[in-house]
């Protein structure tokens, strides 16, 4: 079997390279970046996408900025983290996630108190680096921790999969590794269950169709891709046993923001009576908002709608509307898994909990 993706990694000397997604899976394309500006260029343009991925992108753009400008002039060097941490963080704006991680390289501890250029340097990687590795760690225990909501009896065989079906692409391409809401689906595969997904094509860009399928295919797990507009069908018609999608950002009461389509997906679940799971690392958990409406959603371009890899699909002269992204009230939301555990409703309480846990582990 072909190995699992990785999105990111750091090579020396001083080189972010990011698997180009906007070339998958036809092409594997490795870019090495060493300029953050053009860090913040590919996260806008989605070649590294993902809300945990793009977080570790912005923080490895903050160590390039620091990298690459001269190390003598520290009053210089600290200008520069500033500059940088404002461009990597206008990115993208719904993913909360990005600016999470750029502000904890620009706070963490040795950042702060370094004494001289080459200290800062020297920081601002070593955060990077600890933001990447805690990712890929978090991912697997947070598929460890929802072995336990699927049902016992399903799973057993071929003929009786442990059913889901899945929105966008959360898996290793995501993230650092691993995966939240597939890494759900890969923990339980790894844990000997037989597993089927239906995987929502994601419209406009594909991530499902493109990404997940590509994710899927290396794992051996099977799938069929639907398009997005058929999951209501799929649940009246064939089982489904859960619904499981990731987050760009989860607000204090447990409002969720996710890839556009999300919020049908669960309304079309709660009708059909099937568990609607999300799956996200505590940093994607922003307590500082108090409900969805306060999250930022990104409108990107109408041609993502109108045409596809240059090709007209709309009427000519199409208007479009095309927000990336939407908001499930929490009451859709059976729980939420991440890697301090299970929240379940009501989650001003319990997601607060989640993120005290995580903070002392
Ligand atoms: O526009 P994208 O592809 O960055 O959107 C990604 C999603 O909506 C994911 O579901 C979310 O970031 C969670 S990824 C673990």
């Amino acid at each position: 079997m072909t190995e699992a993706y990785r999105s990111l990694e750091w090579i020396a000397p001083h080189t972010l390279r990011l698997l180009d997604q906007r070339a998958l899976p036809f092409e594997e394309r490795w870019l090495a970046l060493t300029d953050y500006h053009v860090v913040a260029a590919r996260i806008a343009d989605l070649a590294v996408r993902g809300a945990p991925a793009i977080g570790a992108a912005a923080a490895y753009g903050l160590a390039l900025a620091a990298l690459h400008a001269p190390d003598g002039d520290l009053a210089a060097l600290r200008r520069t983290l500033a500059e940088a941490a404002q461009t990597l963080k206008a990115a993208r704006p719904t993913a909360v996630n990005l600016a999470w991680a750029v502000e904890r390289v620009l706070s963490a501890e040795a950042v702060i108190g370094a004494n001289d250029g080459a200290a800062l340097q020297a920081a601002a990687l070593a955060e990077a680096q600890a933001i990447a590795a805690e990712d890929a760690a978090a991912n697997r225990r947070t598929g460890q921790h929802a072995l336990a909501l699927w049902p016992a009896g399903v799973g057993d065989s071929p003929a009786n999969p442990l059913t889901f079906i899945h929105h966008c692409n959360t898996g290793a391409l995501a993230t650092v590794e691993y995966g939240t809401a597939l890494g759900l689906i890969r923990a339980a595969h790894e844990s000997g269950r037989h597993v089927f997904v239906y995987v929502d094509e994601t419209r406009p860009r594909l991530q499902g169709a493109r990404l997940t399928a590509g994710e899927l295919k290396r794992l051996g797990i099977p799938f069929a891709v639907i398009v997005d507009g058929a999951s209501g069908y799929v649940m009246r018609t064939r089982t489904v046993h859960a619904c499981v999608v990731g987050a760009d950002r989860i607000a204090a009461n447990g409002d969720t923001a996710n890839k556009i389509g999300t919020y049908n997906l669960a309304l079309a679940a709660g009708a059909h009576g099937v568990p609607f799971y999300v799956a996200a690392p505590t940093s994607t958990i922003d307590l500082a908002l108090a409900d969805g409406p306060q999250i930022p959603i990104e409108e990107r371009a109408a041609e993502e709608i109108t045409h596809l890899a240059g090709a007209p699909l709309a009427a000519p002269g199409a208007a479009a509307f095309n927000p990336a992204f939407d908001v499930t009230p929490a009451g859709w939301i059976r729980a939420i898994v991440t890697e301090a555990g299970i929240a379940w409703p009501p989650y001003t309480q319990s997601l607060a909990e989640a993120v005290g846990r995580a903070s002392h582990e």
